[in-house]
C-alpha cells in the first residue's frame, strides 16, 4: 500500500467530515500533495506531477517561489496584523499597483478573494451610477458568493436560492461556436447586438462586467477588438467597464494587466489569485478615484483585507513578475506552445480547436459530428492525473482542456507537457477499458470548479 493510500485510510474519518466536493476528481483519485516547486507537485509517495493548472491561475510565479516565501517569513517575524489601520507594506503595495495601473488616477482597495471584489464592484457601480444591474456574459465565471452569483448566469447554483438577478446575460464571442452562427473573419461583432438590445430595452444598467478571456468555463478567447467595442458601448451609455482579470491578469496574457493586451482602459480592474503568488488570499480593486470615493468610508472591507502578510507577498509577487520578465515569457512561450500544439495535434480529429493568448490555452475536444467530446475530455483529464500530469477542464460543455501553467515554465517543460498530453490522449482513444472504467466513476461534469 502506498503512503498516499495509508494516508487516505488513516484520514478516512476526517475525510468523511471534509467537504471535498470542490475537487473535480473521483475520491480515490483525488491527489494529496505534500510539496510543490515551480511547475511540479509531489505526493506523499514522492510521485511527481507536472502541474498545468497552477492553482487555477493563482501561481503565475510557480509553486513556493523563494522570493515570495522569504518575504512572507520576514513579514511574519515583523508585523502580521493591523486591521483597519495602515501598515508600511500596504501603503507600498497600493503605491506600486496605482503606478502600474493603466487607469488614470487609480485608487486601490484590498480584499480577501475574487468573489469579494466582484461584490465590491457591484457596490461601486450602484453608488456611482445609481443603477444596480450589470450586463455580464454567457459562460462567464465571477465567483460563488451570493453577491457575485447575482451578477452572472451560474445555473449550477440558481436552484439553491432566490438570489437577486442583477444581470442581463449577453453572448460572449465564442468564435469556434459562434453564438450568432457567423464566421470570425467577417462577423463584425454581430454578437454584440445582444448587448445593444439589452441596453435599448432597459434603463437600470450601471455597468458591464467581463472576463478578458473566459477562464473557469474553458479558455475561450474573444477577437482582439472586443474590449475596444465594449469600451465604446460603455462610453455611449454611461456605463462602468468592469474588467474581471482575477484569472487572466498579472502576466498571463503577456501583459501585466490583461486589458493592456486589448489596448483598452477599463473603469475598474479586479485582481486576485496570483497577486500574492498564490500564498495569501489577497484581492484588489483598482478604480478611478472618483468612482472609488463615491461610497461612504468603510463600505468595503474585512478584518483581514490588506493584511501585512498578504501585502508583503504581493510586493514580492509583483517584483518576481517584473524581474523575471514573466509577461514577456508568457507572450513568447505562449506563441511557442500554440505552434507546437497545432503541429502535434493537427492530425487528431478529436482536437477541434486550439485557442489561447500567452500562457492561457484551451484545447477543445470534439466528436466526429463536431459536438463537444465531454466524456473524452473527462477521460483525458483523469488518465493524465493517474500518469502524473495535472490538467484542468472547462468550457460550457466541459470539453476544453485548459493549459494554464505557471509563467516560470520552461520550453523543455512545455515540450514535456505536449508529449504527455499526446501519450494520454492516445491511451484514451485506443484503450477502451479506460472508457469503461471511467464511465463507471463519479461524473464531475456538473461541478463548477475554478
Ligand atoms: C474570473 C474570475 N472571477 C472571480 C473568481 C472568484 O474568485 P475566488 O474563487 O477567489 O472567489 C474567479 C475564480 O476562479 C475567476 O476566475
Amino acid at each position: 500500500m502506498t503512503i498516499k493510500e495509508n494516508y487516505l485510510r488513516a484520514a478516512s474519518e476526517s475525510l468523511a467530515r471534509l467537504d471535498n466536493s470542490y475537487s473535480y476528481f473521483p475520491e480515490e483519485d483525488t491527489p494529496v500533495f505534500v510539496k510543490g516547486k515551480g511547475v511540479r507537485l509531489y505526493d506523499p509517495d514522492g510521485n511527481e506531477y507536472l502541474d498545468m493548472v497552477s492553482g487555477y491561475g493563482a501561481l503565475n510565479q510557480g509553486h513556493t517561489h523563494p522570493k515570495i516565501v522569504a518575504s512572507l517569513l520576514a513579514q511574519a517575524n515583523r508585523l502580521t496584523h493591523t486591521s483597519a489601520t495602515l501598515s508600511d507594506v500596504k501603503v507600498e503595495l497600493a503605491e506600486k499597483l496605482a503606478t502600474l495601473s493603466p487607469i488614470p488616477n487609480t485608487k486601490v482597495h484590498f480584499d480577501l478573494g475574487g468573489a469579494r471584489v466582484v461584490e465590491g464592484a457591484k457596490i461601486l457601480t450602484r453608488a456611482y451610477t445609481g443603477k444596480s444591474k450589470v450586463i455580464s456574459f454567457q459562460n462567464s465565471f465571477h465567483g460563488r458568493s451570493t453577491g457575485s452569483l447575482s451578477l452572472y448566469n451560474a445555473d449550477t447554483f440558481q436552484h439553491l436560492f432566490n438570489s437577486p438577478r442583477d444581470y442581463y446575460s449577453a453572448p460572449y464571442p465564442y468564435c469556434y461556436r459562434c453564438p450568432v452562427g457567423l464566421k470570425k473573419e467577417s462577423c463584425n461583432f454581430e454578437c454584440l447586438k445582444g448587448v445593444y438590445e439589452i441596453l435599448d430595452n432597459n434603463n437600470d444598467i450601471g455597468g458591464i462586467i467581463v472576463e478578458p478571456a473566459l477562464g473557469a468555463r474553458g479558455y475561450i478567447v474573444p477577437p482582439k477588438g472586443f474590449f475596444k467595442k465594449l469600451r465604446r458601448i460603455c462610453d455611449k451609455y454611461g456605463l462602468l467597464f468592469i474588467d474581471d482579470e482575477i484569472q487572466m491578469g498579472l502576466g498571463r496574457l503577456g501583459t501585466m494587466f490583461a486589458c493592456e493586451y486589448y489596448e483598452t482602459v477599463p473603469d475598474i480592474i479586479l485582481l486576485s489569485k496570483s497577486i500574492a503568488g498564490g500564498m495569501w488570499p489577497l484581492s484588489v480593486i483598482l478604480g478611478r478615484k472618483e468612482i472609488m470615493e463615491r461610497i461612504r468610508p468603510g463600505t468595503l472591507g474585512s478584518t483581514f483585507a490588506g493584511a501585512p502578510l498578504g501585502c508583503a507577498a504581493g510586493l514580492a509577487a509583483i517584483e518576481v513578475i517584473e524581474e523575471e520578465k514573466l509577461c514577456e515569457r508568457s507572450r513568447d512561450l505562449g506563441v511557442y506552445f500554440m505552434e507546437k500544439l497545432n503541429e502535434r495535434f493537427s492530425e487528431y480529429s478529436i482536437v477541434g480547436n486550439i485557442d489561447g493568448i500567452g500562457l492561457g490555452i484551451g484545447i477543445e475536444l470534439v466528436l466526429p459530428n463536431g459536438e463537444p467530446a465531454t466524456e473524452e475530455a473527462q477521460m483525458l483529464q483523469l488518465t493524465a492525473l493517474r500518469n502524473g500530469l495535472l490538467l484542468q477542464r472547462g468550457g460550457p460543455a466541459k470539453n476544453i482542456i485548459n493549459l494554464i501553467p505557471a509563467l516560470v515554465i520552461t520550453k523543455s517543460e512545455i515540450d514535456e507537457a505536449i508529449d504527455r498530453i499526446e501519450e494520454n490522449l492516445i491511451k484514451v482513444l485506443h484503450e477502451p477499458e479506460i472508457i469503461e472504467h471511467i464511465s463507471s466513476v463519479k461524473s464531475s461534469s456538473d461541478s463548477e470548479v475554478v
